[in-house]
């Protein structure tokens, strides 16, 4: 069986044969035979946009794996932070290469002065954090700007570390502000999950000290977090970066992908939906609803998952050992009752709709005390580990400038009419 397909343009009986080549087809064959005719996919469901080494995903099965781990095996072993060295290597660090990656994050974590003091404090008292986090991290731009220099892969490298280093800080300190608390500054001496909490949370305590399960928790969502391959925001990182912007415009541009309620904004929207219903009694109504086309059943459903999302049985189970520490959020019943629910009704069952990531995620970071607000702002810090290997990636496989072609569907051309003969 040859492993190719044939395109018969039948207006002149003209074909090409195009190899099959890593489960894809190269688009430049197929406009060699039909120059000026595009592919019509809105929304890129069927359109490989670029070929990678990081994250490895099959929907139907459950399978996702990052430089060819499976995330089960990661997130049960690993740690955060050897997850993100993972994915910008490429490979698990020795000893010694941890201890220095560990090392370089830890003495990158401080931001700016003027950073926290005229960008941070300069928003409005109730501004949403991810707002917020977005924004500062385009204004990181403005302190570096050596980072224009993305052909050096030293001055790459020292970029990735101060982004991963410094989420956790600006996160802090958006949620800090929003609260009328004063700024807690990073503490070498803490690991990067407590380093983040201390932030978070600290009063006037001399150290900040939390239960190892928390931290640990808090270390998996992060693992779990950290890539997913071409989603929309990793694309939005591909994408601006393709125009070979410097990478805190970059993965500014993908924490402002993120912030939208279809991709990271559901573990916000999930907590608030989980609100809204509020009793076992009102599940069935709510269930009815979406059915109905009254808004979306949210944590559900995934683009390329036509299964159960791996990460969301992790977290699943995650949850109970955290709910061991803070008592049960009382949410979780309707959650339960809700999935159950769902996958028992032909509406969800035959669309191969079923949770996802975020849709216990919320549970766990309500439980250890973050607002609603902050459940976006938890999902960029980790997540741009991913995108930074993304970024870096692209830049090394010398990629083209996005730019996508349209099928026009407006006016024919027609002469400029003067206003006052306008009807
Ligand atoms: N609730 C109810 N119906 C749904 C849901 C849902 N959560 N998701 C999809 N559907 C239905 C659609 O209405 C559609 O039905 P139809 O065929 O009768 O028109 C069908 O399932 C297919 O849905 P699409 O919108 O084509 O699926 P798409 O792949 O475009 O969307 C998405 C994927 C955005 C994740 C969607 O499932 C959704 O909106 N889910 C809720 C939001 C959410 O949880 N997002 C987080 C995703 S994971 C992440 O980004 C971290």
């Amino acid at each position: 069986m040859a492993e190719s397909v044939t395109i018969t343009d039948n207006r002149t009986g003209e074909s090409i044969e195009i190899p099959i080549v890593n489960g894809g087809v190269d688009a430049t064959q197929w406009s060699k035979l039909l120059p000026g005719m595009w592919f019509y996919d809105p929304s890129f469901g069927t359109t490989a946009a670029a070929s990678s080494a990081i994250t490895y995903l099959d929907g139907d099965e459950g399978v996702l794996r990052y430089r060819g781990y499976p995330i089960e095996q990661l997130a049960e072993k690993s740690t955060y932070l050897e997850v993100a060295y993972l994915l910008v290597h490429g490979e698990l660090p020795t000893t010694e290469q941890y201890e220095a990656w560990k090392h370089e994050i830890t003495y990158h974590t401080y931001i700016h002065e003027h950073v926290r003091k005229r960008f941070i404090e300069g928003f409005h008292y109730d501004a949403h954090p991810m707002g917020m986090l977005v924004s500062s991290i385009a204004a990181l731009s403005t302190f570096y700007p050596e980072a224009k220099e993305i052909d050096d892969p030293a001055i790459r490298m020292k970029q990735i570390v101060r982004l991963i280093a410094k989420l956790p800080t600006l996160a802090a300190g958006a949620h800090r502000y929003s609260k009328g608390m004063p700024f807690v500054y990073p503490d070498n001496g803490l690991d990067f999950q407590t380093n983040f909490l201390s932030m978070m949370f600290r009063v006037a305590e001399d150290r900040y000290e939390c239960d190892p399960r928390l931290t640990r928790a808090l270390d998996i969502l992060f693992i779990l977090h950290a890539d997913h391959e071409q989603n929309c925001s990793t694309t939005a990182a591909r994408v601006v970066g393709s125009s070979q912007a410097d990478p805190y415009s970059s993965m500014a541009a993908a924490a402002a992908a993120l912030y939208g309620p279809l991709h990271g904004g559901a573990n916000e929207a999930v907590l608030r939906m989980l609100q809204d219903i509020g009793s076992y009694d009102n599940i069935d109504d709510f269930i009815a609803s979406v059915k109905a086309g009254k808004g979306r059943l949210m944590g559900f459903g995934h683009r390329v998952y036509k299964s159960y999302d791996p990460r969301a049985k992790i977290i699943k189970n995650a949850a109970y050992e955290v709910f061991e520490v803070t008592g049960k959020n009382p949410l979780l019943d309707i959650a339960l009752k809700l999935e159950e629910t769902a996958l028992n009704d032909e509406y969800f069952v035959s669309r191969k709709l079923y949770p996802n990531v975020d849709f216990y995620s919320g549970l766990i970071y309500e439980a250890m005390g973050f607002p609603v607000e902050m459940f976006t702002v938890l999902f960029a810090i980790p997540r741009v580990s991913g995108w930074l290997s993304h970024w870096q990636e692209m830049l090394e496989q010398n990629s083209r400038i996005a730019r996508p072609r349209q099928l026009y569907i407006g006016a024919p051309e027609r002469d400029y009419v003067a206003m006052n003969a306008r009807s």
